[in-house]
């Protein structure tokens, strides 16, 4: 879910709000709803479904009042309908709260709560909020206090903004393991779950740390620290620029970010000075690798585990962040944990980063600056990608993957693959000129139903990871497999219908990848090789081929290979008439565990 909180000074917020959450749905897609305050007044409108629709059903600006709060949601109590999305209201209709989270203990609440004549109207866990802040403040106490005592009830995981008519031109948040950032602006005062949401209005930037609350009011904005104490904070002034957060004539954020890959590369190979430091720090001390990751990152920090194996010979696994739990009794201060997240806010990767604090060296690789996880780690790794917007992760998993690279290769001291890795934006842009050949490949996959992906070593992931954006944004069901492994099962399924895409870059298992083309072949499969220009064999035994620069080697691969796969999902969402940025039961920072 995403939520938002402003303040103006002498204006109308519903646009505003609007605008602000609209940057947001990238974080939920099921309902979205606004609450203003006027003249003693809460005005309310919500509904199930995707902004556009419930805009041009409601009208969503039209509303009076210059305070007010927002929220995109992504279910996790409750079905997506009119009565369970945002923002919440008490009974009187005085209050009005938006949640992003899970209260944990919402049921003891609730039925103590109807115990006491408070009526319900929605299945989720948030409800409790605005009867809990009525209650506190029918015993005396300002919307602010009311707060600090919600805070002292409620268990889980929350990023919560409210208003009160009785409390003019004053919204109030507060935070705990979801994230909320405060924007300041002249005469306009942010809360929002990223910053997206308000990059056109405002560069400067605070963080809320757990316990602590925030006002807004139309003179500005109050911090106060757990134990009620009016605190100074930090201002971060973000060099992200609106347009960043914009589609500039892309038919879709995905396609977009998919096309600014080099230059998120690139950037991102700017980062290597401060890589070497860290480096420098953890050399001596390390023993054994874990990465802990979920998604694409996952399948990023897979490739970091041939990558430090294959380099450096640390003995290295990669882990899902929400199994972590089981194998966090192995480490011991010699691990490090690299935890990959584009995001930084991952409820299943903070929660073992927390965990793994406690043993071990921590480094989170990220590229959300000031989010969670670069608060809790020992190191941090930003990657330079920018704000991506498209739910299915393309720029910033390239980004992870050179953040890796370098690491690797400065462990290792490998000079040789430090300079060829200057060269990948410069590969990654080759083989976006080419786009067209795999628009048009993509019409041959639109009507399938089912496709493999096979490769071996450095190519696995990439196999992995084309499986996992094709089945996320065009719904065919797709499984990424080592093409070794194939033939212990899942080459009962191979016939004519099956499309299999083989990833054969050059390098030591050419040949028997190609093997295992044959033997997909031999089944019937539709072939779609991708590997180097000029690879003959290749070029005769597939049915349809993308070629790449042969520089291109297996080691490089995971950098370069992908592209093309990424395009063909998008092209394949897009002839399926499908909206590739916002795929069904799915959304880009899942807070929940
Ligand atoms: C969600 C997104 C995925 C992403 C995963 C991990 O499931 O839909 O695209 O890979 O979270 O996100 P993170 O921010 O931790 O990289």
């Amino acid at each position: 879910c995403g939520i938002v909180g402003c303040v103006l000074k002498n204006d109308k917020v519903a646009p505003i709000l609007l605008d602000s959450i609209s940057k947001l749905e990238y974080r939920g897609y099921d309902s979205v709803g606004l609450a203003t305050a006027f003249d003693g007044k809460i005005n309310l409108k919500k509904d199930e479904g995707q902004i556009k629709k419930v805009d041009d059903k409601l009208n969503l600006a039209d509303m009076p009042g210059n305070y007010g709060i927002a929220h995109v949601r992504w279910a996790t109590h409750g079905d997506p309908s009119r009565e369970n999305s945002h923002p919440h209201l008490n009974s009187s209709c005085t209050i009005a709260v938006v949640h992003n989270g899970i209260i944990e203990n919402y049921l003891a609440i609730k039925e103590d709560l109807q115990a006491e004549g408070y009526e319900f109207k929605s299945g989720t866990d948030t409800e409790v909020i605005p009867h809990l802040l009525d209650k506190f403040i029918g015993e005396g106490l300002d919307l602010e206090k009311a707060v600090r005592k919600v805070i002292g009830v409620i268990e889980g995981a929350y990023a919560i903004a409210a208003i009160c008519v009785d409390e003019p031109n004053k919204v109030v948040a507060t935070r705990k393991d979801s994230p909320l950032i405060v924007g300041i602006g002249e005469d306009e005062y942010f809360v929002a779950s990223d910053s997206p949401a308000i990059l056109k209005y405002t560069n400067n930037i605070a963080y809320l740390e757990e316990g602590e609350i925030v006002i807004l009011t139309e003179d500005g904005v109050t911090f106060k620290d757990a134990n009620d104490k009016v605190m100074k904070k930090d201002i971060d002034v973000l060099d992200w620029s609106p347009e960043m957060a914009e589609k500039e004539g892309y038919d879709h954020f995905m396609i977009k970010e998919i096309n600014e890959q080099d230059a998120a590369i690139r950037n991102t190979l700017g980062e290597k000075d401060k890589i070497k430091d860290i480096v420098d720090e953890v050399k001596e001390t390390i023993n054994r690798v874990v990465f802990v990751a979920c998604g694409t990152s996952y399948h990023a920090s897979l490739t970091g585990k041939y990558l430090i194996e294959s380099l450096v010979g640390i003995p290295t696994e990669v882990l899902l962040a929400s199994e972590f739990k089981y194998s966090a009794k192995a480490l011991n201060d010699q691990t490090l944990v690299i935890f990959i997240s584009q995001s930084g806010e991952t409820a299943d990767t903070l929660k073992a980063l927390d965990a793994a604090n406690e043993t071990s060296k921590t480094l989170a690789i990220v590229n959300v600056r000031g989010s969670s996880a670069t608060r809790k780690a020992d190191y941090v790794i930003q990657t330079q990608a920018g704000p991506e917007i498209g739910v299915a992760a393309t720029k910033t998993y390239v980004s992870q993957l050179i953040a890796i690279y370098l690491f690797s290769a400065l462990l290792a001291d490998d000079a040789d693959l430090l300079k060829r890795l200057e060269k990948v934006p410069d590969y990654i842009d080759e083989v976006l000129k080419k786009q067209g050949i795999i628009r048009e490949i993509s019409n041959n996959y639109k009507r399938d139903k089912d496709a493999f992906f096979i490769g071996r070593g450095f190519s696995y992931p990439i196999a992995l990871e084309g499986a996992l954006k094709l089945k996320e944004i065009s719904y065919i069901h797709a499984e990424g497999y080592a093409a070794g492994e194939l033939k212990h099962g899942p080459i009962a399924l191979i016939d004519k219908n099956i499309p299999v895409v083989v990833v054969v870059p050059p390098g030591q298992d050419h040949n028997k990848i190609m093997s295992n083309l044959q033997e997909v072949k031999a089944r019937g499969a539709d072939v779609l090789g991708i590997g180097a220009i000029g690879d003959k064999d290749l070029i005769k035994e597939s049915d349809n081929v993308f070629l790449i620069n042969s520089e291109v080697d297996d080691i490089l691969a995971p950098l370069v290979y992908i592209v093309p796969l990424q395009l063909l999902s998008y092209h394949v969402s897009v002839l399926r008439e499908l909206d590739p940025d916002k795929p069904k039961n799915l959304a880009k920072c899942v807070t929940v565990e």
